[in-house]
């Protein structure tokens, strides 16, 4: 896939590469094996967290904070940050409590390779990695910067943004139907909310003017949706080799989706419309965005 990124948009192929590189380093900098028995779990963490994923959470701090000029490795470690409530996220959805499945990012999951009591421990301990990897001074050397971004990570993780949108989630697969609004709120929550967060992330780095990230949190939102439709459109049409996770199974278990609502074409043409309006929240920017216009594509094309 990463190929078909950099020949038809090699910037954003590029970043994507570097982005992963940068972020697998950090992991291995940060997951220390000890030599007792949490041995197995800090070697699960490194199992989920390492060599796999786009790292789209990450490349959006990287991508928004560089329009403010912020150094880069405060962007890598606010990025490591969300990546570690991102997977700690998957290891949990995955679960048979969950959805139940037995492949992400081209491996069996975590569960799996390890077992139950582990993964839910792996997922614990990358929550909480998320917030001490903030809160520490490396991140930035001002306190309400970083308090700033522990609180709203806070609020998009929990019962008001991630873990509420799961919950959403998993209540819905019991309904009969759902409408339009119900899966946007859903989407926005269990998807969107990191998604907001990411972008926002490298403007509070930033300490960016307020007319700016009322922009960037538009844009926010329009790519939050359309990534998630993009995730369900997979689900529905996609090559499981190239997703690294079993496929065909939302409809199957009465998950509530943009592609169940309206259909695989009409949900792929929201999904376009939503990455259109996504850019056009950037265009005061000018060229310095080009990176975010380059993933709000990206977000829609992409097969895995
Ligand atoms: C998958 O997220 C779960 C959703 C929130 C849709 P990604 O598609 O970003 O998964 P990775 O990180 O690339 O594996
Ligand atoms: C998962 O959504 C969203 C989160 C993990 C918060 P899905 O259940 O659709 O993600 P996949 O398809 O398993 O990656
Ligand atoms: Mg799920
Ligand atoms: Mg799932
Ligand atoms: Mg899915």
């Amino acid at each position: 896939m990463l190929d078909q990124v950099q020949s038809r948009r090699p910037a954003l192929g590029q970043a994507l590469a570097e982005t992963a590189t940068a972020i697998d380093r950090l992991f291995d900098r940060t997951l220390a094996v000890p030599r007792d028995s949490r041995g197995r779990l800090v070697e699960a963490m490194r199992y989920a967290a390492i060599g796999g994923g786009k790292r789209l959470r990450p490349l959006l701090v990287l991508a928004s904070g560089a329009l403010f000029g912020v150094p880069r490795n405060h962007l890598l470690r606010a990025g490591m940050a969300v990546e570690c409530i991102h997977v700690h996220s998957l290891i949990h959805d995955d679960l048979p409590c969950m959805d139940d499945d037995a492949l992400r990012r081209g491996r069996p999951t975590v569960h799996i390779a390890y077992d139950e009591a582990v993964a839910v421990l792996a997922g614990d301990a990358f929550l909480a990695l998320a917030f001490e990897t903030l809160a520490s001074p490396s991140t930035h050397p001002d306190a309400q910067v970083r308090s700033h971004l522990v609180l709203a990570l806070a609020r998009r993780s929990g019962a008001a943004g991630m873990a509420g949108g799961q919950m959403l989630d998993l209540a819905a697969e019991a309904e009969a139907e759902l409408d339009l609004d119900a899966v946007t709120r859903l989407q926005r929550l269990k998807t969107g909310a990191l998604i907001r967060w990411s972008v926002g992330a490298g403007a509070i780095l930033g300490d960016a003017p307020a007319d700016a990230i009322a922009s960037l949190m538009a844009y926010a939102q329009c790519l939050g949706l359309a990534f998630q439709i993009a995730d369900d459109l997979i689900d529905a049409a996609g090559d499981e080799s190239c997703a690294g996770k079993r496929l065909r199974k939302d409809g199957d278990r009465g998950k509530k989706t943009f592609v169940g609502l309206l259909g695989i074409d009409r949900a792929r043409d929201r999904a376009e419309r939503l990455a259109d309006q996504a850019e056009d929240h950037l265009r005061d920017f000018g060229p310095a965005a080009d990176l975010l216009r380059d993933i709000a594509r990206f977000a829609v094309e992409r097969d895995r």
